[in-house]
């Protein structure tokens, strides 16, 4: 028998303890033998969490959980920095296993986290921090350990993802969909961690340091949020065979590895521009295996409680087997890995420009994306307004973002232009 402590009962520790309580006997037939829930530490204890659990197990005293010498494993599911990190360290201390789905924690304090749990000789398992219930860390850790990673593109933030999607098809206000969103329990306590693209940064330096063997390189990720897209341009880019999603994106070019968070625009017809909802997609390429691309639910109690429990699940059976550290987490430290800057980004671009409809304002506005490099794919004016401001839709071929920023600058100072130009990413080629 292995037992078990949480420390925290709300959405994701209620899914946690669910499956421990009403799979146990799945989990015994497969493990061979019994995963016990011994202990869950809360604040407040009369809350009524809609999982019946046995007599006497829940606690206010997190201590109760981390130092009983009879659990072997502890989850940390209550989210935030500190007390998770006081918390995670002084169980490792106290040489106990850990789970986490803490993607805020082990992005910024996630290498001092692993360093002392080798140290001490224990696991910390974080299946649930990235994706939900979607496997990634294991696909990325040992399903794909035959391959050079070239890319990961993710639609790894749920709340982002329901938001743009009740937009897109339901033509719902921002403010609303988010709203449902957090009565559904997908966004974060801070829900503009996900919103402002930090959630899927937090998420894409775990992938990327599972990817490249580094250490967690959040600082590095150039992050935008999805709070200034609107529905126009989500229309827009629908007419020109577009949809718009926030990407998370880990790639490697030119010996240097790229990491963004931004929305962007994706072909329609692309498995993963079909991922709606709160639902989750990454799209990794092997250098052996080519594509692969791997879907389900983000978010929410059962899923990332059926990925902490995998964690239980595999960290148990590797106690049993003597196999602690079975598959480490960093595996090299390299220190001059070459993340390169977002001025050296090469993209696609959509623009759309609040120009006034007048003869000479497209030369004009042409003149300076032709002065750096940026080459035109197709422009649409949207509407005919004579003399007034219409938006101008621009499409460009692949162009340098540093060129892009200071391109857009020069336009917006042009006197027939009425309003800040707005751009997106584009990656693929859309049909329209
Ligand atoms: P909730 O806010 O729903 O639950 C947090 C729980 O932690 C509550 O039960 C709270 O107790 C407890 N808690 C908070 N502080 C303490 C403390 N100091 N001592 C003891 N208990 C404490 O959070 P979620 O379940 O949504 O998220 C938990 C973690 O999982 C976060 O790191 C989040 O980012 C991550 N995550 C969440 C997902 C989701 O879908 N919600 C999906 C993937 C990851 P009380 O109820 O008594 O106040
Ligand atoms: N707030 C997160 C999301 C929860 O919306 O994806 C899952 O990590």
């Amino acid at each position: 028998m292995i037992n078990v402590g949480i420390i925290g009962f709300g959405t994701v520790g209620t899914g946690t303890v669910r499956i421990l309580l009403e799979n146990k006997e799945v989990l015994k037939e497969r493990l061979g033998f019994e995963i016990k829930l011994r202990r869950i530490a809360v604040r407040n204890i009369r809350l009524q969490r809609g999982v019946k659990v046995p007599k006497g197990i829940l606690t206010t005293d997190v201590d109760a959980v981390l130092n009983d010498p009879d659990i072997d494993i502890v989850a940390e599911l209550i989210g935030g920095i500190r007390p998770a990190k006081d918390f995670m360290l002084k169980a490792i201390r106290n040489g106990k296993h850990v789970v986490t789905a803490n993607k805020a924690l082990l992005a910024t304090e996630g290498n001092e986290i692993f360093f002392a749990a080798q140290k001490a000789g224990v696991e910390v398992g974080f299946e649930a921090s990235v994706a939900g219930g979607i496997p990634i860390i294991k696909v990325i850790r040992e399903g794909l350990v035959a391959n050079r990673i070239k890319a990961v593109y993710g639609i790894i933030n749920g709340t982002s993802n329901y938001i743009l999607t009740k937009m897109t098809e339901e033509n719902v206000e921002f403010s609303d969909a988010l709203r449902e969103a957090q009565e559904l329990g997908y966004a974060e306590a801070d829900p503009t961690l996900d919103i402002e693209g930090i959630d899927s940064a937090h998420k894409l330096a775990i992938l990327a340091s599972l990817c490249y063997g580094i250490p967690v390189p959040y600082k590095n990720i150039y992050t935008e949020g999805i709070s200034n897209i609107s529905t126009q341009d989500i229309s827009f880019a629908s007419d020109l065979g577009y949809k718009v999603k926030l990407l998370a994106i880990a790639k490697e070019s030119d010996n240097k590895i790229e990491l963004r968070v931004h929305p962007t625009m994706l072909p329609k017809n692309y498995l993963i521009s079909k991922v709606g909802g709160s639902f989750n997609a990454v799209y990794v390429e092997g250098d052996a295996t080519g594509s692969t691309l791997y879907y389900g639910r983000g978010a929410g109690d059962m899923p990332t409680g059926s990925a902490v429990v995998s964690d239980i699940a595999d960290i148990a059976r590797n106690i049993k087997k003597n196999a602690i550290g079975r598959v480490p987490v960093i595996t090299k430290t390299v220190k001059d890995v070459r993340i390169k800057k977002i001025d050296d980004v090469m993209s696609m671009y959509y623009f759309r420009f609040s120009a006034l409809d007048r003869p000479g304002v497209l030369s004009k506005i042409s003149g300076i994306l032709g002065k750096y490099n940026i080459s035109i794919a197709s422009v649409i004016q949207k509407g005919r307004r004579i003399g007034e401001a219409v938006p101008l839709v621009v499409l460009t071929h692949e162009a340098r973002e540093k060129d892009v920023r200071q391109a857009i600058k020069e336009i917006d100072r042009l006197n027939v232009v009425m309003d800040k130009t707005v751009f997106m990413r584009v990656e693929g080629r859309g049909e329209s």
